[in-house]
C-alpha cells in the first residue's frame, strides 16, 4: 500500500500496542509519519514493536498513567485500545469479574483521556477510543461486563467530544465487530473446550459476522488513521462501527 505521510510531525500515543488492534494502529500511524509512543502492560511482547518509543504501562493504574504523560509537552493523537473481555452472563459475573472489567476497560479510558486532554488543549488533536459493537450498540450473549464497560467508553467518548470541541480536540470511538487478534484466538480456544473442536468454536464467532469472516487489525488501523488525520477533521463524537455487517 502506498501510504501518505498525512501524520508527519504528529506525536501519537497508542495504548495496548503490543498485539492485535493496538499494534496494527501503532504500525499504521508510524507508516503515515507519526512519532508513535506505544505502551502496553506486556513489555516483553511490546519490545518486538520496532520504530516506536515503547513503555511498559498499566493503563488501569491512575498514578502510572499520570507519570507517563508527564514526558509530553504536546500530544496530537491518542488511540486508546485497552480492553478486557469477560465471558459470562450476569449470574456468571462475580463482583471481582465486574470490577476487573470496569478497571481495565473503563477506568483506563478515564485515566488516559484525562491525562491527554491538558496536552492537547493548545494545538488541538484527535482522540480515538477502541469501543466495540458489543456495547450500548448491540447486546451479545455472555458479554454482560464487556458490553456494559464498552457502553461506558462510548458515553465517555461523546462527553469528551462535547466538552472539548471548541478547543480543537476531536474524540471518536471506533467500534469493531470480531477481529482476528491473539485474545480472540484465546477465546476460541476456551470455547473449543465446551464445543468439542477449534473449528466449531471458530465457526461460532464467524457466524456472528454477516460478512462471513473476521475483521483484520489492519482494517481497524486504517479507520483510526483516517480519524487521527485532518481527513477526519469534521468528525467528532461519532461511534463508528466497523463490523462486517453486524449492525446493518
Ligand atoms: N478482537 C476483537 O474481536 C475486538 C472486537 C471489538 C473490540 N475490540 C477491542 O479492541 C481492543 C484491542 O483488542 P485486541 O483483541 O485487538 O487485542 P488483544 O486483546 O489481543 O490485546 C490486548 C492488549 O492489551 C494489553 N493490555 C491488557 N490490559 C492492559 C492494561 N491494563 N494496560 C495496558 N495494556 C493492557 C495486553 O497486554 C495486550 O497486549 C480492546 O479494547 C478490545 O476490547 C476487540
Amino acid at each position: 500500500m502506498d501510504l501518505t505521510q498525512r501524520l508527519a510531525g504528529k506525536t501519537a500515543i497508542v495504548t495496548a500496542a503490543a498485539q492485535g488492534i493496538g499494534r496494527a494502529v501503532a504500525e499504521r500511524l508510524m507508516a503515515e509519519g507519526a512519532n508513535v509512543h506505544a505502551s502496553d502492560l506486556n513489555g516483553d511482547v511490546l519490545s518486538t514493536l520496532k520504530g516506536a518509543e515503547i513503555s511498559t504501562l498499566d493503563a488501569s493504574d491512575s498514578s502510572a498513567v499520570s507519570a507517563y504523560f508527564e514526558q509530553f509537552d504536546r500530544v496530537d493523537i491518542v488511540v486508546h485500545a485497552v480492553g478486557y473481555v469477560h465471558h459470562g452472563d450476569i449470574e456468571e459475573c462475580s463482583l471481582e469479574d465486574w470490577r476487573r472489567s470496569c478497571s481495565i476497560t473503563l477506568d483506563s479510558a478515564f485515566f488516559v483521556l484525562g491525562a491527554a486532554i491538558p496536552k492537547m488543549k493548545t494545538n488541538g488533536g484527535s482522540i480515538i477510543t477502541i469501543g466495540s459493537v458489543a456495547s450500548s450498540t448491540k447486546g451479545f450473549p455472555k458479554r454482560v461486563a464487556y458490553g456494559a464497560t464498552k457502553a461506558g467508553v462510548l458515553g465517555l467518548t461523546k462527553a469528551v467530544a462535547a466538552d472539548y470541541l471548541h478547543q480543537g480536540i476531536r474524540c471518536n470511538s471506533v467500534c469493531p465487530g470480531t477481529v482476528d487478534s491473539p485474545s480472540l484466538r484465546g477465546r476460541i480456544g476456551v470455547l473449543a473446550e465446551t464445543m468439542g473442536s477449534l473449528e466449531e468454536a471458530e465457526k461460532y464467532f464467524i457466524d456472528r459476522q454477516p460478512a462471513g469472516r473476521f475483521g483484520t487489525p489492519d482494517e481497524i488501523a486504517g479507520l483510526c488513521a483516517f480519524l487521527a488525520s485532518d481527513d477526519g477533521a469534521f468528525m467528532t463524537g461519532q461511534i463508528v462501527n466497523i463490523d462486517g455487517g453486524i449492525t446493518i
